[in-house]
């Protein structure tokens, strides 16, 4: 299978809890290789860029005042199935919902507060990772 990338995001509760290395840590353990990392802090009006999808949705304005309420970790990953086989490691948005031993069902408080963010196609981490690390040329994407 071709190997692809992946754009992830520790959001700013899990980064509170000081759950950064251990998050990195499953993740690598997993099999996914860190190809780019960053950590950084969102002003809202970037945070509405990223969740632009859901700016019409009820919950889009509790979404982003908590993306940019402290640091976040980037990161670009890359592995076989990339995108898919990741969302299948960080588990359900709802962290009630989530499988056991997804980073959502361990380290989520609840459905904004949910630890983590996986790109949902190959498209959408293509233009996720460029939204972060436009510095780096195209090396796999
Ligand atoms: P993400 O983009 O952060 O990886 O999350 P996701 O794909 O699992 O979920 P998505 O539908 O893209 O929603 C983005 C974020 O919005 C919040 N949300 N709240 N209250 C609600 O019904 C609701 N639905 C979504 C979550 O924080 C979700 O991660
Ligand atoms: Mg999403």
């Amino acid at each position: 299978m071709k190997k692809e990338v992946t754009l992830t995001m520790i959001k700013p509760f899990a980064v509170k809890e000081h759950n950064i290395g251990e998050i990195l840590s499953y993740i690598e353990r997993t099999g996914f290789h860190i190809r780019a990392l960053k950590m950084t802090q969102l002003a809202k009006e970037k945070a509405a860029i990223f969740y632009d999808e859901h700016k019409d949705k009820p919950f889009f304005n509790e979404l982003i005042n908590f993306m940019s309420s402290g640091p976040v970790v980037t990161a670009i990953l890359e592995k076989e199935n990339a995108v898919e086989d990741f969302r299948k490691l960080i588990g359900s948005t709802d962290p009630d919902k989530a499988a056991k031993g997804t980073i959502r069902r361990v380290f989520a408080k609840d459905k904004t507060r949910n630890a983590i963010h996986g790109s949902d196609s190959i498209e959408s981490a293509k233009k996720e990772c460029r939204f972060f690390f436009s510095e780096i040329e195209e090396f796999m994407y």
